[in-house]
């Protein structure tokens, strides 16, 4: 389509920005265009990208030129970072900061910021409930994303801040599914405590996304959080052991032990699974569902998910 509008997608190759190009290229008449940017353009997942009709574009977050030019000519941009590759929530804020100045620069209409709360406005670093990491954050890769939104609002970028949540992919690649308990029996152990729990299917975030761009205006400025259900860990847990056709027991495993596993980012996890926990009503208040819906109408249950994936989550 000759006058479609181009929507330049961070984290194309990947699992968020991944769905939103793909929703675009589904929808032929829907009056936009996908431009991928990728520091790899020849890997596998840009090669498809490119083959499913996306325009490739190298561009590097910690390249802010290579940002300005990848920009170039869209319309509107999606922006996600990667805490997991680094770690580092300092770097996250570096590169959020360099996509806010490379947006302004190249004249973006509207950017999509894939961003979490800072848990920090809910828990100051002072309170003891749970430790404090890295120097000054409770929860590394929330607050990194939460603290990052000002400098979009700040450069004067037309913004719409998206609240995200957990992936159930999570079953999958996090190593977070249910695993076989000394006595046989399939276990979820996870800190969700009893509360409800925002969660979804990730090519439902990049769906959603393109919901917002769709909008256009009227959620500038906006934070729109989304989630596929909000369901207790118990839920969760009946949930794939209908799937799997075997009973699944939800074990509420105390923060503080998951913060002691010793894997890259478990304190991390830990307190992000205890603030969720803590502040549920209001995190689950920033995610609706029935929002999500109306932005993207393919929006799956967990049940929905389960049966076209069950097969993937490992069990040992
Ligand atoms: N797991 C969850 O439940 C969950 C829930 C909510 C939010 N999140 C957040 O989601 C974020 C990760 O998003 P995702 O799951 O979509 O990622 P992903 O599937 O792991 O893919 C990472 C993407 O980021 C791109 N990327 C990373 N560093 C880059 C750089 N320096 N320059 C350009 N592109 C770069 C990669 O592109 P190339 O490698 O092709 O360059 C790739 O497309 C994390 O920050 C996490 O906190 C996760």
């Amino acid at each position: 389509m000759a006058d479609a509008r181009l929507i330049a997608v961070v984290g194309a190759t990947g699992a968020q920005g991944g769905g939103l190009v793909r929703a675009i290229l589904a929808d032929a008449g829907g009056g936009f265009k996908a431009r991928a940017l990728t520091r790899k353009v020849d890997s596998d997942n840009a090669r498809a990208l490119a083959a499913a009709g996306a325009e490739v574009v190298a561009a590097d977050l910690d390249d802010e030129a290579s940002l300005v030019r990848a920009l170039d000519g869209a319309h509107g941009a999606y922006f996600v970072t990667n805490f997991w590759e680094h770690f580092s929530p300092d770097k996250e804020q570096a590169q959020a900061a360099a996509l806010a100045r490379a947006a302004k620069a190249a004249g973006i209409a509207h950017a999509v910021w894939s961003t979490l709360e800072d848990s920090r406005n809910f828990i100051p670093l002072a309170d003891e409930r749970m430790p404090t990491l890295m120097g000054r954050y409770k929860v590394p890769h929330f607050d990194a994303k939460g603290e990052s939104d000002h400098l979009f609002t700040d450069a004067g970028v037309p913004t719409t801040f998206l609240l995200t949540s957990f992936y159930w992919e999570n079953l999958i690649f996090f190593g977070l599914g249910p695993k076989r308990a000394a006595d046989g029996v399939l276990e979820w152990a996870i800190p969700l405590g009893a509360g409800r729990f925002p969660s979804i299917a990730v090519e439902d975030i990049g769906r959603c996304a393109y919901g917002v761009f769709k909008r256009g205006a009227e959620l500038i400025g906006q934070r729109v959080g989304i989630a596929g259900e909000l369901l207790t860990g118990a839920e969760m847990a009946a949930a794939m052991g209908a799937a799997l056709g075997e009973p699944v027991r939800y074990q509420a495993l105390d923060p503080a032990l998951f913060r002691s596993f010793g894997f890259p980012g478990a304190e991390d996890l830990g307190n992000m699974f205890q603030f969720n926990v803590e502040f549920a009503d209001a995190f689950c208040a920033a995610r609706d569902p029935a929002r999500a819906r109306a932005l993207n109408p393919a929006l799956q249950t967990f049940a929905q998910w389960l049966a076209a994936n069950k097969a993937r989550i490992p069990i040992a």
